[in-house]
């Protein structure tokens, strides 16, 4: 086991000392999915979040070296989901049609491209793009579509780089990636370079409001380092000398925020900035206490989900988990879930099945194995894809089959 970093945690925003508010114990890599001779050398650490009142920054307080989350074997593939297809057609769309149209020849860059998922639309538009993507796998899947895609991590030196090479975008995009990076001001010291006097900065990532109002604890584990609101994004944006333009909620990953941003006084600051701002006052988000109180919530979130799943147990009901989410990881180790309780996790990505769960190590099976051997229950661990999910499982449910479902409470459905 690996012994854990002494180092008191500090704000990754203001440098300040960061009090830790509330403990998920000690947990393994949200994605590390592993065979049985792996698991006497599982890597785990301490996932604990922290705020710091002046940036309004809530974060993890230890953190995992990047190298060991994102690599050649990079289990998460981005277009696993066909509703996720279309909602990253339609943000590239709105990008293409809102802030490319000034432009001779528009070039985008995105950060964070994984297999292509978002790109792909404008490179069938001929648009000039430039994918990084650090995990070379999901790169490579990205290549094969043929979009451009450098194998790097994003940092001010690589956006020097790219500029160089390429000249400044009109577009810097992101989705779910902002929030894994904890060197921040030098990705927006990058994103200061890299745009052109008119450019848009565009990136979404799960938002706060939405995870403190519905407990959804899962979306704290080791690549999330940040959980973003409005404000704090205000906050480290003005460091760089780039202003928060609109901000727009979106549905996907339980609920998520598009934040848009320019070179300060590029762009008229839309309404919906301000508005979202007195939101997140009148959620608390901006005060400590806050996060204690969402700590008790998620205790009890776990006890009630725990003696549902005991309940099934001593029935002798078959329980299977839908989804091998990083998401998951989190909650199938802080409630203390186990094989006994979960038989097995059903998931459709090749590179998880055939594995184990981080920390947990319940078998991760292909979906085949869920349609031939359904179970009782579907713990719906990609509980986010609920709709895309009901609407495949009728049959499932048709045949008495039901959900578990934990956010925002725990039940089951229909
Ligand atoms: N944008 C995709 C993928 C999100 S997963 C989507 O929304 O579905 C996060 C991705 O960011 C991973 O593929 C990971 O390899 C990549 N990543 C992590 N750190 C990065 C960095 N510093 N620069 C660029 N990409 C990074
Ligand atoms: P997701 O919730 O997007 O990610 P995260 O890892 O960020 O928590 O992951 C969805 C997982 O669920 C992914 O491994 C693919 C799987 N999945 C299925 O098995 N079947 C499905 O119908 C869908 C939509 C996803």
């Amino acid at each position: 086991m690996n012994p854990a970093p002494a180092a008191a945690p500090s704000c990754l925003v203001t440098g300040k000392p960061l009090e830790k508010i509330f403990s998920f114990g000690r947990m393994p890599i949200a994605n590390g999915f592993l065979a049985p001779e792996q698991f006497a050398d599982e890597y785990f650490f301490e996932l604990a979040i922290g705020f710091n009142p002046e940036s309004r920054m809530l974060q993890l307080t230890e953190r995992v070296d990047e190298r060991k989350m994102f690599h050649e074997n990079y289990a998460f593939f981005s277009s696993t989901s066909a509703y996720m297809q279309r909602h990253f057609a339609e943000f590239a769309a709105k990008v293409s049609e809102a802030y490319l149209g000034e432009s001779a020849d528009p070039f985008v860059v995105e950060i964070g491209s994984n297999d292509g998922i978002m790109l792909q639309n404008f490179a069938a538009r001929g648009v000039r793009h430039l994918g990084i993507e650090p995990s070379a796998n999901v790169a490579a899947k990205a290549r094969e579509k043929g979009i451009r895609t450098v194998s790097e991590f994003f940092d001010e030196k690589l956006a020097e780089r790219i500029v160089a090479e390429h000249g400044q975008a009109d577009a810097f995009l992101g989705a779910n990636v902002m929030c894994h990076i904890p060197y921040i001001h030098s990705v927006f010291e990058g994103v200061k370079k890299l745009l052109k006097p008119k450019g848009v900065f565009a990136f979404e990532d799960p938002y706060l409001g939405d995870i403190v109002q519905k407990t959804s604890y899962d979306q704290i584990y080791d690549e999330h380092v940040f959980y973003f609101s409005a404000a704090s994004i205000g906050f480290v944006a003005a460091a760089h000398g780039l202003e928060l333009v609109a901000v727009e909620p979106q549905s996907v990953h339980g609920g998520s925020m598009r934040y848009v941003l320019s070179h300060r006084g590029a762009r008229p600051v839309d309404a919906s900035v301000r508005r979202q701002e007195d939101i997140e006052r009148f959620l608390g988000l901006d005060r400590p206490e806050t996060y204690v109180k969402f700590g008790r919530a998620v205790e009890r979130s776990r006890d009630a989900l725990m003696a549902l799943l005991d309940d099934c147990r001593k029935k002798g009901r078959r329980v299977a988990g839908y989804g091998a989410t990083s998401k998951s990881t989190t909650v199938t180790n802080f409630c203390g879930i186990t094989p006994q309780h979960v038989e097995f996790i059903s998931d459709t990505t090749p590179i998880k099945q055939g594995k184990f769960s981080p920390g947990a190590h319940i078998p991760v099976r292909p979906y085949e194995d869920f349609v031939k051997n359904r179970p009782d229950y579907a713990l719906l661990f990609a509980w986010n894809h609920a709709a895309e999910i009901m609407a495949k499982e009728r049959e499932f449910v048709a045949a008495g089959g039901r959900f578990i479902l934990y956010v925002p409470q725990v039940g089951i459905e229909p």
